[in-house]
């Protein structure tokens, strides 16, 4: 089963209007392979979602890095699932290890964030990850097992998640994992699928690599069966965010 190469760019908390229009112009032009090969979905802040939308080439998609847990209201700060829907956002990020880490958000939480955004209708790709200390003690799997049991228990269908690997350790880190590294955990996780979700959501659902991606290692990592795509950070606010999405063929 072919699965579609998926390249997120989370811009994190960065970028102004002016940094924002000269990403967008560069990628505008960039000569990338067809939307029928790779899928773009460019995250920057929820304030640039609109003027990032408005700019961005029509073949690539645009993402929010975040959503509340539920239908909009008396949630200072927070954005909706139907305020992204009304702006014409399909896409949402959930779960980033910067937002468990730094706010607590626990993998139930992350499941029901993640149940609410598809209920309305939202794409979503939803990062899993274990940390240093994690790994190194063995329970890489078990971790990644656990968010992912979360989710899969608090949702019906996967057509419209991808699920985004990030090891925690690599984020930001220039630590990139290993192609065997990210292959194993990518391989572990449709097993896990497979047993427990179906053969047939094992088999479509993309997987992708989250952590210290840039030019210099995506080919290679992009060349593991079970590697269908990257999240990316820092790489992704720069022109080398090219070269990563072309990393695909
Ligand atoms: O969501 C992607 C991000 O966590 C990876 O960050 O800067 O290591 O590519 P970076």
């Amino acid at each position: 089963m072919a699965r579609k190469f998926c390249v997120g760019g989370n811009w994190k908390c960065n970028g102004t209007i002016e940094e924002a229009k000269k990403i967008i112009g560069l990628l505008n032009s960039a000569e990338v392979p067809s939307e029928e090969d790779v899928e773009v979905v460019i995250a920057p802040t929820y304030v640039h979602l609109s003027l990032v939308k408005s700019l961005l080439r029509p073949d690539f998609s645009v993402a929010a890095q975040n959503a509340w847990v539920k239908k909009g209201g008396a949630y200072t700060g927070e954005i909706s699932a139907e305020i992204l829907v009304n702006l014409g956002i399909p896409w949402v990020i959930l779960g980033h290890s910067e937002r468990r880490g730094l706010l607590g958000e626990s993998n139930e939480f992350v499941a029901d964030k993640v149940a609410y955004c598809l209920s309305q209708g939202l794409k979503v790709m939803a990062c899993i990850g274990e940390t240093l200390e994690q790994r190194e003690a063995g329970e890489t799997m078990s971790i990644v097992a656990e968010q992912t049991k979360a989710i899969a228990a608090k949702i019906g269908s996967w057509d419209n998640v991808v699920l985004a690997y990030e090891p925690v350790w690599a984020i930001g880190t220039g630590k990139v994992a290993t192609p065997a590294q990210a292959q194993e955990v990518h391989n572990e996780l449709r097993k896990w699928l497979a047993s427990n979700v179906s053969s047939d959501v094992a088999s479509t659902t993309r997987i992708i690599y989250g952590g210290s991606v840039n030019a210099g290692n995506s080919k290679e990592l992009a060349a593991e069966p079970d590697v269908d795509g990257f999240l990316v950070g820092g790489a992704s606010l720069k022109p080398e965010f090219v070269d990563i999405i072309k990393s695909a063929l």
